[in-house]
């Protein structure tokens, strides 16, 4: 089956790397909080509407990032990553100068693009800038079927002729893009991130009606209004872009990741302790630290980030349906529901966005939690406690959930594939481990 991301087996030794955790530590210090997997990804995509060069700073190094250097290069796009200065803290992001002055091949292959699903978005910025596209479909995912049919939509609405040729999508457009009105019948961040990078060199106004109103959105539509783009309302569900007949270059710095900082708020939550998270910005997980809140954990923002601390007394359960931002993120989800394990009760959790993504519930059930599904709902019946068991799980959120429930179990857990976390998560057993947790990586 295939992943989000760059989920196929790595070919090197890395699938074999495993994460050692044994649980019962408090974390207590400061975690830095990397560049965001999310915007990256989509900022870097971007580099392929001007032949100038793109420079992004806090860039996470991150195994999907890597994936789409190749997937790009492949494109005919340089792309040089700055080595670490000495000046430099452990922790800062690389910043990559990213330049598409030519493009080679207008085609993304299966192989490239079956490795990682955000790859599909070449698509926009290739149609938009050379007229043309061949891109493989990306076909299913670990956690849904993840169609493509809305980033269909925005071409044909901006007057591309889409056609299906052996397992591509070939968009073709004679006179180049024109402005037009996208409603999405359902909010996609994809989606959204294809309309502004297409519309962007489109002739004439374009309206994205019912637009994702994600961050990294927001930081995307940020990025391309540097390069010299027209864009105006993101962040809100509707978005103008005035279409321009050229890109130039830009310097951007990525935004903190929302979902990393989120996750490592959940891990002090369920060890209890008490943790700076430095950089992270509380307006782009209000919805989440609510919640958090809500279940007993303390919360402030201060210069420096968000600080979390919980003491010994125990956690409340919560409902909690997934959404779009604002609110409660679906990337968030497996998380919250290893800290639900060991609350003093019942909690619900539905998901709304994927069809499929309680891959993590089996695992977290091998390590002594009381999980039952009903359809798109999760009830989660708190227990005493976790112990320890070797778990391994299909997407990098579903992972994360087992390190935040292995962390309080009793005894040893052993996380398998770590590649997965790899993906979106740097350094992740440094983060831990200078907080107090036991944690190792073990290669393979
Ligand atoms: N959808 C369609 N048709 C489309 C596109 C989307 O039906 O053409 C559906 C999806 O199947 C899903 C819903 O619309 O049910 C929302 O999907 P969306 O397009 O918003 O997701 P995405 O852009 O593919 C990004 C993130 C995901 C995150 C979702 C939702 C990146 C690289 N990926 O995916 O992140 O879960 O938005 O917030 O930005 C992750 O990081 O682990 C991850 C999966």
């Amino acid at each position: 089956m295939l992943q989000d991301g760059a989920g196929a087996a790595p070919q090197s030794g890395d699938d074999m790397d495993r994460i050692r955790i044994v649980g019962g530590r408090e974390l207590h210090g400061e975690i830095p909080i990397s560049g965001a997997k999310n915007a990256a990804l989509p900022l870097m995509i971007a580099s392929l509407l001007t032949d100038q060069p793109l420079t992004l700073d806090n860039v996470p190094r991150l195994a999907d990032v890597a994936q789409l250097q190749r997937i790009l290069g492949n494109h005919g796009v340089d792309v040089m990553v700055n080595g670490k200065r000495p000046e430099d803290r452990d922790y800062q992001g690389q910043t990559l100068t990213l330049s598409a002055a030519r493009i080679v091949d207008t085609t993304a292959p299966y192989e490239l693009v079956s490795r990682m699903r955000a790859s599909f978005w070449v698509i926009g910025p290739l149609v938009a800038r050379m007229g043309h596209a061949r891109v493989s479909m990306p076909g299913g995912c670990a956690i849904g079927t993840r169609p493509v049919d809305l980033l269909l939509l925005v071409l044909e609405r901006l007057g591309a002729a889409i056609d299906i040729d052996g397992g591509y999508v070939v968009a073709r457009t004679e006179s180049g893009l024109r402005g037009g009105t996208i409603a999405f019948p359902k909010v996609t961040v994809g989606g959204t991130h294809t309309a502004l990078m297409a519309a962007s060199l489109a002739r004439g106004a374009s309206v994205i009606e019912n637009a994702a109103r994600e961050p990294e959105v927001v930081d995307l539509a940020d990025c391309l209004n540097k390069m010299g783009a027209k864009i105006s309302g993101a962040g809100t569900s509707r978005i103008v872009v005035e279409g321009v007949p050229r890109l130039g270059g830009a310097r951007h710095r990525v935004l903190p990741d929302r979902i990393e900082t989120g996750t490592y708020a959940m891990a002090v939550a369920m060890t209890g302790g008490d943790v700076l998270l430095e950089g992270g910005r509380p307006e782009l997980l209000q919805g989440a630290l609510d919640v958090l809140t809500q279940a007993g954990a303390r919360i402030s923002s201060t210069n420096q980030g968000i600080r979390v601390a919980r003491n010994g007394a125990g956690l409340d359960p919560v409902e909690v349906t997934t959404r779009p931002f604002p609110g409660f993120p679906t990337d968030l989800q497996a998380q919250l529901m290893a800290l639900m394990c060991c609350a003093r009760g019942t909690s619900h959790i539905t998901e709304t966005i994927f069809e499929n993504r309680f891959m993590h519930v089996q695992e977290l059930v091998r390590l002594g939690a009381r999980i039952h599904l009903d359809g798109d709902t999760a009830s989660i019946e708190g227990v005493e406690r976790l112990t320890g068991a070797p778990v391994m799980a299909t997407d990098l959120r579903a992972s994360v959930s087992l390190v935040i429930a292995a962390l309080a179990a009793e005894g040893e857990t052993m996380v398998n594939r770590v590649y997965h976390l790899d993906r979106g998560f740097e350094r992740l057993e440094n983060k831990l481990g200078r907080c107090g947790a036991e944690v190792q990586r073990i290669s393979g």
